[in-house]
């Protein structure tokens, strides 16, 4: 029986292994965490990122590899596509990595992205800050995520206090863009070249952390959709890439600029397991397994509510008919991604009045819009 290697076992692995058992694969699971949320999924293994012995033992004994963590070190990634085949590769993964490679790449690739400069210096911000003007977001190139390592800078005195928070590391400063909405595309690309593209799903964030998607996207005509499809296509093709890939974009005066990307599954396509007649997940599998990819197709009007830093009484979310509740099995923090709540309803109205249900549960801003 195959056994497919999952680097990282929080919860996207863990969602990853549930769509994999039903095609009778075995996982082994692998995560510097002992108590991470898909330890019980298949084969733990407890290692650091960087221990080589560990990681060479998870190769041995996997058919292939892939991720659900893209900070794994690139010398790691490399180590094991040594060993056994690695999906995405070591490649795509440096480029994701890499606030500063991603944006290269989308320019290289045409794709719009906000103005951008490295900055490794007090002078180079000051220099990057004069041309792109205020206000702007000084990033940390690598390690972020759900907002961490990053400050908006609105008026000069900010300058000095972000660089004092966030220098000493390479930083890129980025134009903040006053985007319309924010929105997220993705695609898969199986070892045998197939491609496939999920409808463009319209995502809300608040202190930079995803709390709500959307999809389709209300209100988006086919010309986003296609300008969508074609540069997450191109992404796909310039990377030779294997698995599924999340391009996040912003809707800025009737234009996609693209933000970031991910190598591999994605918050914003957790409504597929519903909401798809393929999820992201399987579609995830069947790629890196060179299996054709499955119809990402929707079943209805799907909407996907994050449980942030805590998780109210699951019978309150149950009792919602039509409400699907996914639990990480993770201890409650604030700010931590805790579980979701997918509704798919026949139309966008009845969408609506689920998701008021679930507002009047969730104590969370952005549903009540
Ligand atoms: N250049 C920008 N202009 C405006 N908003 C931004 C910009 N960059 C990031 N943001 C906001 O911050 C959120 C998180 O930033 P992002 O670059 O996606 O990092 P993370 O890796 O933490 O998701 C985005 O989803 C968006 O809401
Ligand atoms: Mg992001």
């Amino acid at each position: 029986m195959t056994r497919i290697g999952i680097i990282g076992a929080g919860q996207l692995g863990r969602m990853l292994a549930l769509a994999g058992i039903p095609l009778g694969r075995r996982f082994a699971l692998y995560d510097p965490d002992p108590e991470a949320p898909a330890a019980s999924l298949g084969a733990f293994t407890c290692g650091r990122w960087d221990d080589g012995e560990r990681l060479d033992a998870l190769a041995a004994s996997c058919d292939v590899v892939t991720y659900e963590f893209e900070n794994v070190p690139v010398a790691a990634a490399a180590r094991l596509a040594a060993r056994v085949p690695v999906h995405p590769s070591p490649r795509a993964l440096e480029v994701a990595q890499d606030r500063l490679k991603e944006k290269h790449l989308f320019r290289d690739l045409g794709i719009g992205t906000a103005p951008f400069f490295a900055v490794d210096s007090h002078d180079d911000l000051t220099r990057a800050v004069a041309s792109i003007g205020l206000p702007a977001v000084l990033k940390t190139r690598t390690q972020g995520y759900d907002g961490k390592g990053q400050r908006v800078l609105r008026k000069a005195g900010d300058v000095d206090s972000a660089f004092a928070a966030l220098g000493g590391r390479p930083l890129i400063l980025e134009g903040f863009v006053p985007f319309a909405r924010e929105l997220s595309i993705l695609a898969a690309r199986s070892r045998t070249g197939q491609t496939a593209f999920w409808p463009l799903v319209e995502n809300v964030h608040r202190d930079g952390i995803l709390r709500l998607s959307i999809a389709p996207a209300p209100g988006s005509d086919v010309a986003l959709a296609e300008a969508a499809m074609t540069l997450a296509g191109r992404a796909l093709e310039a990377l030779d890439y294997v698995g599924v890939l999340a391009i996040e974009l912003f809707e800025h005066e009737g234009r996609l600029l693209a933000n970031e990307m991910a190598p591999r599954v994605h918050n914003s396509g957790h409504w597929t397991i519903e909401g798809a007649r393929t999820s992201q997940f399987e579609n995830h599998l069947r790629a890196v397994l060179g299996l054709p990819l499955g119809s990402t197709g929707t079943t209805g009007f799907a909407a996907m509510v994050n449980l942030v830093g805590e998780t109210p009484d699951p019978a309150s979310l149950l009792e919602i008919d039509g409400s699907h509740l996914h639990l990480y099995g993770k201890p409650a923090r604030p700010g931590r991604k805790l579980g979701h709540v997918t509704l798919v309803e026949p139309s966008r109205d009845a969408l609506m009045s689920a998701l008021a249900r679930v507002a009047s549960v969730v104590d969370e801003p952005s549903l009540s819009r």
